[in-house]
């Protein structure tokens, strides 16, 4: 598949088919992610495979009540609360073949520059691009999934359960599968006009000269 077209149409997916993922497909999409940038190209990353059924329903138990008890309220003032569709993919997250979780090594996101390290946001430079190319890698599959952090509220209890070391931090959690539906054409997002400007912040804006959103 043509690589604007996955970053086009990679839009979370939370429902799937009953439908097997090889092993393969998965190994696959690691070997192509794994050319992510990343600070000093320490690749502090690693991967859960979550394929065993009683540990995917442990691990949806958790992402469950982590969804219900920290993000779900955020919706509660919307119609539907409790069945949209972020609702049933939580619910039904188990059903899903697989799961991903990804995880960070902290001493991968250090540097020697504190106005580097003190950022909330900058280190996570490191290992967000890595996540991003999995799920163009899955797109590029025919997979579907949604990248969260829906793991992060309930971090201690899932670390005890996967096995993971002190050392290393979730940074996200995506479930996987085959969609239920063909993927989107064209994904909600702002325009380049409303987000991108000339030579300084809320400079001329960058104009589409070439009619692309004609
Ligand atoms: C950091 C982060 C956290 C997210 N958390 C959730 C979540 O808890 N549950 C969920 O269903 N989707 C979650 N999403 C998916 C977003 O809702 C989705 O990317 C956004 O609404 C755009 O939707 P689209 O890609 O389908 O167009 C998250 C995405 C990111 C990047």
């Amino acid at each position: 598949m043509e690589l604007i077209d996955a970053m086009r149409t990679a839009g979370s997916t939370r429902e799937f088919r009953n439908e097997a993922v090889p092993d393969e497909i998965i190994y696959r999409v690691l070997d192509n992610a794994r050319f992510a940038p990343n600070g000093g190209n320490r690749q502090g990353w690693r991967v859960i495979v979550v394929r065993d059924p009683v540990m995917r329903k442990s691990v949806r138990d958790l992402y469950l009540r982590s969804w219900v008890e920290n993000f779900q309220p955020l919706f509660a003032h919307l119609p539907g609360n409790g069945t949209r569709p972020a609702d049933r993919y939580a619910e039904h997250l188990h059903e899903l073949p697989l799961q991903l979780i990804v995880l960070v090594e902290r001493a991968a996101l250090k540097t020697t520059v504190s106005a580097i390290d003190d950022s909330a946001i900058v280190p996570g430079a490191s290992i967000y691009p890595f996540v991003q190319s999995v799920v163009l890698a899955l797109r590029a599959e025919g997979l579907g999934t949604v990248l969260t952090a829906g793991l992060t509220p309930v971090a201690a209890e899932a670390k005890q359960l996967l096995n993971v070391p002190d050392e290393y931090v979730i940074v996200a959690h995506m479930g996987v599968g085959r969609p239920a539906r063909p993927f989107p054409t064209r994904l909600k997002r702002k325009p380049v006009e409303e987000f991108a400007s000339i030579d300084r912040f809320g400079g001329p804006v960058l104009k589409d000269a070439e009619g692309l959103r004609a």
